[in-house]
């Protein structure tokens, strides 16, 4: 096969670096795009075999028919996450992988960073000190020691936030619609979490079922003072509602990575511009709302693990008849789905 012809979209310089260095042996050509993938961009991918996306590039239904227009064979996530892809759409027209875990260890540690940031005030103190300001008015935090944290989603990132949590001392409640069978994890309802939890955090994957379960309803069952940590996907909470229950005093606080609607916002620098998005401009002038715009994931470790397993993904999808990595909307519902039997899912 001649050499494989990558299109690398929505490339940031931290992307280039590990790709660069984990193409050194295996010598893929692969240009960078700074744009993302949409509709618009898609040609670019042209002449292509794979298309590498990340969180933010679309791939719908019109991508998908033009990339197989175009004879592209492969969509290579370089994320674990796959709710920006039409998974079902894409179901024997073009094959899709993803990395399904490259550093949970960086996605918990940066909900406890977020979390501590938040309830000891640390992101008022670093401002105030670095005016010299030293007065200690309105720093006034809490003690995780004794709290309850509700998890929702105890795969490979929820797992590691409830170590976190127990190092810390918290009483651990979870939910998850497949709870771990063998596992120490005090599994709960959905509503047991909204009315015990004094912090709340999210590591579920968003899916139709479960877009918006932080909505009017669950916000209406939740302690008074509650605070909100999403890593996970922007649209698993309504935006709207949230701004509601803190502007009603009913949200303690919220520490959010992601944002239902950052596709065109987050990853830039927007600084000398006047963003358009009232609602995210609301939240960011709260004083108990933390932002960090989808970093989570951006640890040494992770985007090394990031690129090594991409490209791996890449190499045993043309190498080999299975790929582990493959993301099927078959796989975990129908038994006779191909990747269930070692080969790919069609
Ligand atoms: P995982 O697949 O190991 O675990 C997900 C867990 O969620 C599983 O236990 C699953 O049974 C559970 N689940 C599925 N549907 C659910 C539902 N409707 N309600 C409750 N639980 C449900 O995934 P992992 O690696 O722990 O990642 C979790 C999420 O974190 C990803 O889906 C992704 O959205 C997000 N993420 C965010 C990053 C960031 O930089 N902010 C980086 C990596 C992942």
């Amino acid at each position: 096969m001649n050499r494989i012809k990558i299109a690398f979209f929505d490339a940031k310089d931290y992307d280039k670096n590990s790709f660069i260095k984990a193409n050194e042996n295996i010598d893929y050509e692969i240009d960078y795009f700074d744009t993302r993938l949409t509709k618009d961009t898609v040609r670019l991918a042209e002449g292509h075999d794979v298309v590498c996306v990340f969180v933010n590039d679309d791939v719908d239904k019109d991508v998908i028919d033009a990339l197989v227009e175009m004879n592209v064979k492969l969509v290579a996530l370089r994320c674990a996450g796959y709710n920006n892809v039409d998974v079902e759409y894409a179901y024997e027209k073009i094959h899709i992988v993803r990395v399904p875990a490259y550093s949970p260890y960086a996605v918990a540690e940066h909900a406890m960073a977020l979390l501590l940031t938040s309830i000891r005030r640390i992101h008022k103190a670093y401002i105030r000190t670095r005016d010299f300001n030293f007065s200690l008015s309105g720093l006034t935090g809490f003690d995780l020691h004794g709290k309850t944290v509700g998890i929702v989603g105890t795969g490979k990132i929820g797992r590691i936030f409830i170590d976190i949590c127990r190092g810390f001392g918290m009483n651990v409640i979870a939910y998850d619609k497949f709870p771990a069978k063998d596992s120490d994890i005090k599994y709960v309802t959905l509503d047991e979490i909204w009315e015990q939890s004094d912090i709340i955090s999210f590591h579920c994957p968003l899916t139709d079922e479960n877009r918006h379960m932080v909505n009017e309803e669950s916000i209406a069952r939740m302690k008074k003072g509650v605070v909100l940590i999403n890593t996970s996907r922007g649209g698993l909470i309504d935006t709207e509602s949230l701004v509601e229950g803190i502007k009603q005093r009913k949200i303690g606080a919220a520490c959010l990575d992601v944002y239902e609607e950052e596709s065109n916002i987050f990853f830039h620098d927007y600084s000398n511009h006047i963003v358009d998005d009232d609602t995210l401009a609301r939240l960011i002038s709260m004083p108990n709302v933390i932002v960090s715009s989808h970093q989570a994931f951006l640890t040494e470790e992770a985007l090394s693990n990031i690129a090594d397993t991409t490209l791996e993904n890449v190499k045993e999808f043309f190498e080999n008849e299975y790929s582990v990595n493959e993301v099927c909307y078959k796989c975990p519902k129908v038994e006779d789905c191909k990747q269930l039997h070692n080969g790919k899912c069609f």
